[in-house]
């Protein structure tokens, strides 16, 4: 845990605020009144136009602020000190960003309230607002990268349901800019080599978080079941009264959390499916690509499509994946690459998660041949 950002201490200081202070920031301000009331008036005004014209990728018609500070979601932007009313949460099993150390928070709209969900995607109320923030950590320094914005506008059945842009902070550290297409820089990596890092650019969003996932990808009970700060994160947004209808101590009993790849308490079965689910699932599940294979964490493996299956592209030569030999199994082989058109996921990510492959690799040996 990064002690620069306190993330527990944010947890406790968001609800309070929630309780107390009516969503307002410190300073008496609350980005709704400023600017994503007006914003999202406006979109609303617009949306039968947008709707008509099948728009499935992001508008550029629908604007986020061209600066980040312009947003008020940071009380104070050097230190990334949320606004009051942000809440800050954390995922079992997080995306993969080629090593940045990531941080996460959202904002409902006043009196907004979450759908909540067993399985699948929770649902948020449109104006809900996503932070997620990425630092890279190189042997000396910590580079603060980009922060990435997402805003709930249409119910998440409908496709094109969330808006979202990513910001590029400046060398000074002072502020970041919204960047609308698909940047790459150089940058020192976790062993102090150079590494390519890409800015993805506002189409890109639309790539990962989709109409069939729901466009909020990591607020899900598997997800958000876990202990944070000495308490269990999931009853911590309950007793702040954010769900319209509370999960009852059954419902939450029930949730199978997702497992981070180092969990020592978990199987090893249970550690792969996880890393598969959080890493792939938003593409790879029915109706998600041309590939046929299902990863989401509910599917048990024997129904995920992927022991000893053919795979779609006729060239591939061995099976997605081949019991007890992963340099058999076309599943392994792509996450490990960095070819381009033949590395998985196919954006977003040019570094390969060694502790990953580590696992995967471990997992596919020690299936029985069948
Ligand atoms: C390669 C797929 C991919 C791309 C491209 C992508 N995201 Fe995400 N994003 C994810 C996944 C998976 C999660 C959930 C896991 C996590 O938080 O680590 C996520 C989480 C988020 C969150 C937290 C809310 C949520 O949905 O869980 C925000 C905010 C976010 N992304 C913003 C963006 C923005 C803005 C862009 C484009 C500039 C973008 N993302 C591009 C995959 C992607
Ligand atoms: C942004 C969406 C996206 C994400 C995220 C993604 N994939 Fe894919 N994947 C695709 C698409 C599209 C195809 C089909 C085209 C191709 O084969 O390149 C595909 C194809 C594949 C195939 C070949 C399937 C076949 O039957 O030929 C494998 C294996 C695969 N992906 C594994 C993964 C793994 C493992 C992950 C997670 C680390 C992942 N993918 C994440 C979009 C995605």
């Amino acid at each position: 845990m990064n002690q620069e950002y306190a993330i527990a201490d944010q947890i406790a200081v968001s609800k309070t605020s929630w309780k107390n202070t009516d969503n307002r920031m410190p300073d008496g301000k609350s980005p709704w009144c400023g600017w994503l009331r007006p914003t999202l008036l406006l979109f609303l005004l617009i949306w039968p136009t947008l709707a008509a014209a099948e728009s499935k990728t992001l508008n550029s018609a629908r604007q986020l602020p061209p600066l980040l500070s312009q947003l008020g979601v940071f009380a104070d932007l050097s230190s990334l000190r949320p606004a009051a009313a942000m809440v800050a949460y954390e995922v079992n099993s997080p995306l993969w960003s080629d090593g940045a150390d990531k941080f996460r928070w959202f904002l409902l709209p006043p009196g907004g309230r979450i759908g909540y969900r067993a399985e699948g995607p929770w649902d948020f109320p449109i104006g809900t607002l996503f932070i997620k923030h990425f630092d890279l950590v190189s042997p000396d320094s910590r580079r603060r990268l980009e922060t990435r914005v997402l805003v709930v506008e249409a119910p998440s059945t409908t496709a094109a349901s969330i808006v979202g842009a990513t910001y590029v902070w400046n060398a000074a550290r002072t502020d970041a800019a919204r960047v609308d297409a698909t940047e790459v820089v150089t940058v020192p990596g976790r062993d102090g080599h150079q590494v390519a890092w890409g800015f993805p650019g506002r189409q890109d969003c639309a790539q990962c978080h989709t109409s069939l996932n729901g466009g909020v990808i990591g607020l899900t009970s598997a997800q958000l079941r876990r202990t944070v700060g000495g308490s269990d994160q999931i009853e911590r947004l309950r007793d702040s009264g954010l769900f319209a209808a509370s999960p009852t101590a059954a419902q939450l009993g029930a949730i199978t959390p997702l497992a981070d790849l180092h969990d020592a308490k978990a199987s090893l079965d249970v550690r792969a499916r996880s890393y598969l689910a959080s890493n792939c699932s938003h593409c790879h599940l029915p109706g998600g690509t041309p590939a046929q294979f299902d990863v989401r964490f509910i599917r048990a493996l024997s129904e995920a499509g992927l022991v000893n299956a053919i795979p779609v592209r006729p060239d591939a030569g061995m099976p997605l994946i081949t019991p007890g030999r992963p340099e058999l199994s076309l599943l392994y082989k792509r996450i490990a690459s960095t070819t381009p058109g033949e590395r998985m996921p196919p954006l977003a990510s040019v570094v390969v998660d060694d502790q990953a492959i580590a696992v995967l690799r471990e997992w596919i040996t020690a299936m029985a041949p069948r």
